[in-house]
């Protein structure tokens, strides 16, 4: 009884992404959802950090929708891409599941090569969004070129994270 309460175990997370060195061995709608990503980077609006940022998301009926980072002069009020193109599609379409979201930046001031991950807000919406639709979201993540990562589940990339279970007590 006594060793059963002392048992002590170290555990570890296993994230799994897939890292391409380009877009050429995307699927075809991996590749559409980063294009369309892309166009709607012209949708920013980032007066303030100059930092652009867009995200498009797949619908399970094969609507794509996008958005794209807000900013505001009262500066915590900024919202990121990912969370602009998730309300808009839970606006839009509120019962249907998002398969995949991909997310690209551009900068005024220097060129981004390397892909830019959500921040820790957009995980935890990334988070509840799965949950509530119960099936993981594909996050594809680029820059201006270069490096693809393709994150099967966007849930893994906040491991631990608050969810419902802790307000039911479960
Ligand atoms: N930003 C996003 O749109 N998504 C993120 O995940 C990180 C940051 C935006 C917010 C702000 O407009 C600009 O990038 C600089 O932080």
């Amino acid at each position: 009884m006594e060793d059963s309460l002392n048992f002590s175990i170290m555990k570890e997370h296993i994230f799994r992404y897939e890292q391409h060195k380009s877009t050429r061995k995307l699927t075809d709608m991996q590749r559409v959802v980063l294009k369309e990503a892309k166009k709607a980077l012209k949708k920013s609006y980032s007066p303030y950090s100059g930092f652009q940022v867009a995200a498009a998301i797949e619908l399970a009926n094969g609507e794509i929708i996008s958005g794209a980072n807000y900013e505001n002069a009262a500066y915590p009020l900024c919202l990121c891409a990912e969370r602009v193109a998730l309300a808009a599609a839970a606006a839009q379409f509120p019962n249907v599941k998002i398969l995949r979201m991909a997310v690209t930046v551009k900068s005024k001031e220097h060129p981004q090569l390397k892909p830019a991950a959500p921040c820790g807000a957009c995980r935890q919406v990334i988070l509840e969004t799965e949950n509530k639709q119960r099936q993981p979201m594909e996050i594809i993540l680029q820059a201006e070129k270069g490096d693809v990562l393709v994150i099967p589940e966007g849930r893994s990339l906040l491991p631990f994270g608050f969810d419902g279970d802790a307000l039911a007590g479960r």
